[in-house]
């Protein structure tokens, strides 16, 4: 299979390398000050605060084109429209994987419906000038897998062959027949989240507010009960019905713990991250309204 990473930020350089380094044919597409950076030495990676850095040599280029069998879309839900534009002319199947909250419409719209799938990413990390930071390898954070599906839910034979392709290569993958659900339901956390930790200064900052960590609980359990449809995961519906007591002790070890070090909510550019957000809570307003 010829794969396109599409975005050489923190995850498409990861999974670029990953591929790469399993022996897939892929290319990572890249732009700006980034690109003239990977042209010159390649993907470098280091495990969380590691001073030890590992480099990939994927090939790089500036520029979509025909001849690729899946084009792996890794970039913000904001940066999405020109990727559309870029990719729409072109043959081949593309998985968005990446935070969306608006369903396969908006992209099949541009691009031809049928070449659509939607999935998102596993791993986090975080840019350290031109070196990924990504999270340490554990046994959970090995096993948390890249979601992939269908928009309308059926089971195919093309996401079968990209789950097996992304085992093959050692990275954690599943078929989810609810993937636009699941999205949905992360967008009800992550928007909350991230929009209560850059108020608060951070992770670490909001850890130690109580009291904007009830706000945001209740930012979540308004948007999940706000769903068209149930939560996937089924087991966050238990948000709705744990009570504060019990649920902001968890948040605040959650808020300290390494996987938020390495992660969206430790991004390096936080404009970046705020825009993002701002992107996903308008797709949820935009949901709303729509009920
Ligand atoms: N990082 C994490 O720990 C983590 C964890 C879970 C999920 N996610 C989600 O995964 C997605 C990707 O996250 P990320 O951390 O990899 O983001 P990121 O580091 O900001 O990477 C996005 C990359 O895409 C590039 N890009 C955007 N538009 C482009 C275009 N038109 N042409 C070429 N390149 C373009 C950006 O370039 P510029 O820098 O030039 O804009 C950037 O290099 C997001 O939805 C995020 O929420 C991230």
């Amino acid at each position: 299979m010829r794969l396109l990473v599409y975005g050489a930020g923190v995850l498409g350089s990861l999974l670029a390398a990953d591929l790469h380094e399993a022996g897939h044919d892929v290319a990572l597409l890249a732009r700006g000050e980034r690109l003239a950076a990977l042209r010159r030495h390649g993907v470098l990676l280091a495990e969380g605060h590691n001073s030890v850095v590992r480099r990939v040599p994927v090939p790089v280029v500036a520029d979509p084109a025909d001849g690729y069998d899946l084009i792996i879309v890794m970039v913000r839900a904001h940066q999405v429209d020109p990727v559309l534009q870029s990719v729409a002319g072109l043959d081949g199947d593309v998985l968005f994987l990446h935070a969306w909250a608006a369903g396969a419409e908006p992209l099949g719209a541009v691009i031809g419906h049928e070449r659509v799938l939607l999935g998102f990413p596993a791993r986090g990390g975080t840019m350290d000038g031109d070196v990924i930071r990504h999270r340490p390898h554990g046994f959970v954070t090995r096993r948390v897998p890249i979601q992939i599906g269908e928009p309308d839910g059926h089971d195919s034979a093309r996401v079968g062959r990209i789950v097996r392709m992304f085992r093959t290569a050692g990275i954690s993958a599943r078929a989810e027949p609810r993937i636009d659900a699941w999205l949905r339901t992360h967008a009800t956390v992550t928007v909350p989240l991230g929009q209560a930790s850059a108020a608060a200064g951070g992770p670490a900052a909001l850890a130690r507010d109580p009291d904007a960590i009830r706000g945001m609980l209740h930012r979540v359990r308004r948007d999940l009960a706000d769903l068209p449809t149930p939560p996937v995961p089924r087991g966050l519906a238990a948000v709705l019905t744990l009570p504060d007591g019990v649920l902001v002790p968890v948040v605040r070890r959650f808020l300290r713990s390494s996987t938020v070090t390495h992660s969206g909510l430790s991004s390096t550019s936080p404009a970046t991250e705020a825009a993002e957000l701002e992107r996903l809570a308008d797709q949820m307003r935009i949901l709303r309204r729509a009920r």
